[in-house]
């Protein structure tokens, strides 16, 4: 059980990352406190933080095929974020996340990118669902898990907040 990579879409490339080049450029992406607003842990500190960071996906991916992966933005060759799948441990779910950096909002591109991985996953892990688990208040992650067609199933409570569990089969 395992998800083929490169994914490609129209305008996005999604690969696995490469701790020594692309730990920069994400600190650009974690390192941002309004990005990482809703993530627990909020901001990353400094370069080190984040390639321990994708050292982890890198791993993670070996140990159950599936990660975090990261999205390259085609026309420029650029990082621009992450997306892909982590265990939700409290259900033993699998969980997609998508992370942009904030000069990067606002083009579809997170949908694209969470669109396109989440149903590399449901083809190729076999999973019953794949959840999101976002937080209520953070309506533009909600909007792009709308988007691709998950559905709103219940409000949990995740790291002391409510969360959507939104769902996809
Ligand atoms: C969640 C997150 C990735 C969403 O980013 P986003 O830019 O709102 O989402 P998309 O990339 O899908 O872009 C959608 C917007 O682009 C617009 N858009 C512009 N051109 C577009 C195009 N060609 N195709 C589709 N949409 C387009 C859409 O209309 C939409 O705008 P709206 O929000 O005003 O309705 C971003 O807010 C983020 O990185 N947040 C921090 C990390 C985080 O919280 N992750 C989720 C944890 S659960």
């Amino acid at each position: 059980m395992s998800v083929t990579l490169p994914i490609e879409t129209e305008r996005l490339l999604i690969r696995s990352f490469d701790a020594e080049a692309d730990s920069a450029p994400m600190l650009g992406v974690y390192g941002d406190p309004e990005v990482m607003r809703f993530i627990l842990g909020g901001a990353l500190a400094d370069v080190e933080a984040v390639k321990a960071l994708l050292d982890g996906y890198a791993d993670a991916h070996r140990s159950f095929g599936f990660s975090s992966w990261g999205v390259v933005e085609r026309a420029s060759d650029s990082l621009i974020g992450d997306v892909g799948f982590a265990i939700f441990e409290p259900t033993g779910d699998i969980e997609l996340g998508y992370t942009l950096a904030r000069s990067h909002w606002g083009h579809g591109y997170a949908t694209e990118a969470a669109s396109a991985c989440l149903a590399a996953g449901l083809a190729q892990l076999s999973a019953e669902r794949i959840i999101a688990v976002v937080d209520e208040a953070n309506e533009s992650s909600l909007c792009v898990a709308d988007r691709i067609g998950m559905r709103r199933v219940s409000v949990i409570s995740a790291h002391g907040r409510p969360h959507v569990l939104c769902a996809a089969k």
